[in-house]
């Protein structure tokens, strides 16, 4: 494959010449007619397309045959006037109505002789020599089979952009600060690379080429790898801030996702703008707002993200934070450490409603402990009923859940409600089946006991129901510990002593002291008793 590939590009391509002064524009008028500045064998054109998006617009454009633009000086929308102009100073000129510059090659004074785009999709600028300024080496937002891709380049494409570091990984930014995807070469490729160039082989093979490797070190394949004869595949990062392998048929006009670097769109930073949160429906990503303290910031575009309807310095006092389960506020180094604690889940909520300088919290239940604190600026989130953490975010209160968000969690939602009756309709038939059978067993085996008396019966069946407190008189207590005979010690508030129940469990019984407050002391007992764990606090005779 690597052999025909160079093959192909040993064969000069006899290109067609754009002569200096000519000019190609979006539509046809009287003066003018509308025409494609083509490839020799027409599988590549410059000029312009309708734009996909604004229907009464146009997209200036190196396409494929069919029309899938490879090259996009602008993806901004062009107005019916718009022109492409190679002018006889050397530079193409991209103008939006009859006289605002879009885009300049700025290659005036270089000795512009000629241009022309050669069978390979490459538009070049060149004077008498060799290439001044071309399309391979200023690309936009995709990239080609038998284009380079270098270090020195990037791809741009909304607020995303996407970038080949030396050591070979691929990554993907926001706002050119934040890493939201870092992937390097299996790491079975153990060469420390150093000057990489990354290719799209026109089977659909995305590899990295590298003088200290002996071959091309694949990094992915599209899923129709080495299909298909007359197709041609590329690699765009698109607006939703992911990287993608395409395949489009000569001629067709359409194309097909074949590889997609992030897996889960939903991991793509901001994607559902600013404190926008990103679910999934049966078949897509969706955004929505996370309560309906907020309102998207355009109805239209959900992906434009969310506001409060009223900011929460608005109600100073009165803000509390609304809880989001199975959320998360996407968080990517480089991180503020300050923003990053190692505690729970209560105090990842309270503290941040405390500090001025919170906005929200996501505290982690992936083992780690770690709780972030989210200052007041951009946030991405992400629902996912598999996701192990939970959020909060500070709203005015009181915080009302968002309908649409809840709804799509389930649109499973009714499912969701059936499927609960039915496991707590189990759960409670079970326990009810359970204690039936405990409490005839225990009826069979110790019917015939001699110590069994009508008070045991009461409170053990009460005790293998539930483990709730059982009630005593001082008739039974008084029995069991034989009159208070056998005295254990004394505690805070009375004298401990030991009593054998009639099941033959040994007991402490404690008696208070202080008539006045008893009720108090008692309330207090017990809390301390059940704030305890230890192995012999645990009521477990089964020996009857
Ligand atoms: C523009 O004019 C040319 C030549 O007259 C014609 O072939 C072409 O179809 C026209 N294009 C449009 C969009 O009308
Ligand atoms: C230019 O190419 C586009 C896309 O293939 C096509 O729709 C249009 O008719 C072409 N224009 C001319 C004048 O050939
Ligand atoms: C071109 O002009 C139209 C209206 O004149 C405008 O809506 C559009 O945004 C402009 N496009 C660019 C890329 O400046
Ligand atoms: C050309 O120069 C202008 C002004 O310096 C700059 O804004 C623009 O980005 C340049 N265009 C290219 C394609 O580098
Ligand atoms: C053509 O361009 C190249 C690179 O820009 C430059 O080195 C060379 O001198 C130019 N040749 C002429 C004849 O202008
Ligand atoms: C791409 O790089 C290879 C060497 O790695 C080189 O032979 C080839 O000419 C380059 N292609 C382009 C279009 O620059
Ligand atoms: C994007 O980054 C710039 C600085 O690099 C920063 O000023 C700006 O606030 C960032 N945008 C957002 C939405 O965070
Ligand atoms: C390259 O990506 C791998 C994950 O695939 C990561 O572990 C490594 O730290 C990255 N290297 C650099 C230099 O970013
Ligand atoms: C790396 O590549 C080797 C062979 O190409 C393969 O056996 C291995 O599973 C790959 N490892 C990963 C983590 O993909
Ligand atoms: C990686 O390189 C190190 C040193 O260059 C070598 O010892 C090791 O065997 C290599 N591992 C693999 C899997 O090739
Ligand atoms: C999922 O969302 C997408 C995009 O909003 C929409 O086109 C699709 O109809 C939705 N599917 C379902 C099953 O709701
Ligand atoms: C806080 O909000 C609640 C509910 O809207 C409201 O009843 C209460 O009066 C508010 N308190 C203050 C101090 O604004």
């Amino acid at each position: 494959m690597m052999l025909r590939f160079l093959v192909f590009l040993l064969v000069p391509t006899i290109s067609a010449a754009i002569q200096p002064g000519s000019t190609l524009y979006a539509t046809n008028t009287s003066t003018n007619t509308n025409q494609n500045w083509s490839s020799p064998d027409s599988t590549f054109s410059l000029g312009f397309l309708p734009h996909p998006q604004y229907p009464t617009s146009f997209l200036a454009a190196i396409f494929y045959s069919g029309g899938v633009p490879i090259w996009t000086p602008t993806s901004a929308p062009l107005d019916s006037s718009a022109s492409l102009q190679f002018l006889t100073t050397g530079s193409l000129r991209l103008v939006n109505g009859s006289d605002r510059t879009v885009w300049d090659s700025n290659t005036t004074s270089r000795g512009v002789s000629s241009a022309s785009i050669d069978d390979f999709g490459n538009l070049v600028l060149s004077n008498s020599t060799s290439t001044v300024w071309s399309s391979f080496l200023n690309p936009t937002d995709t990239i080609v089979p038998s284009q380079n891709f270098t270090t020195s380049m990037i791809l741009r494409s909304g607020s995303y952009s996407f970038q080949l570091l030396s050591s070979g990984n691929l990554t993907l930014r926001w706002n050119n600060t934040i890493v939201y995807h870092n992937q390097g070469l299996n790491s079975s490729y153990n060469a420390s690379l150093t000057s990489p160039i990354l290719g799209l082989q026109s089977n659909g093979l995305l590899s990295i080429a590298e003088p200290s490797l002996s071959g091309p070190a694949t990094f992915a394949y599209s899923n129709d790898y080495a299909e298909g004869s007359d197709v041609l595949r590329f690699l765009r990062l698109d607006n939703d801030g992911n990287l993608r392998i395409y395949s489009s048929g000569r001629g067709s006009g359409s194309q097909t996702a074949r590889w997609a670097i992030v897996e889960d769109q939903c991991q793509v930073f901001g994607y559902c703008g600013n404190m926008g949160i990103c679910s999934y429906n049966d078949t897509a990503p969706i955004c929505g707002c996370p309560s309906l303290n907020f309102e998207p910031v355009d109805p239209m575009d959900t992906r434009k993200g969310c506001k409060r309807k009223v900011e929460t310095q608005d109600c100073p006092g009165n803000a509390t934070m609304f809880d989001l389960d199975h959320t998360q506020f996407l968080t990517y180094p480089p991180e503020n450490n300050s923003q990053v604690f190692f505690v729970g889940i209560s105090a990842c909520r309270s503290n941040c409603l405390v500090s001025p300088t919170c906005d929200a919290s996501t505290s982690l239940s992936d083992g780690t402990g770690l709780c972030y604190l989210k200052p007041p600026g951009f946030m991405s989130g992400y629902h996912s009923p598999a996701l192990p953490s939970s959020s909060y975010i500070k709203v005015c209160s009181p915080g009302i859940p968002n309908p649409l968000l809840s709804g799509q969690i389930g649109g499973k939602s009714s499912g969701l409600r059936m499927h609960t009756w039915v496991v707590a309709i189990m759960v409670i038939g079970t326990i009810f089946g359970l204690v039936a059978l405990e409490g005839s067993l225990w009826w069979w085996c110790c019917r015939n006991s001699p110590k069994f008396g009508t008070l045991t019966a009461q409170y053990a069946l009460l005790e293998y129901a539930s483990g709730a407190p059982v009630q005593f008189t001082y008739k039974d207590l008084q029995r069991s510990t034989k009159g208070f005979k056998e005295k254990l010690g004394a505690g805070g508030f009375g004298s401990v002593y030991r009593g054998v129940l009639a099941n033959k469990t040994v007991v402490a019984v404690k008696q208070l002291e202080g008539i006045e407050q008893g009720e108090k002391q008692f309330r207090m007992e017990v809390a301390t008793i059940s704030s305890t764990h230890h192995l012999n606090l645990k009521i477990s005779q089964k020996d009857c």
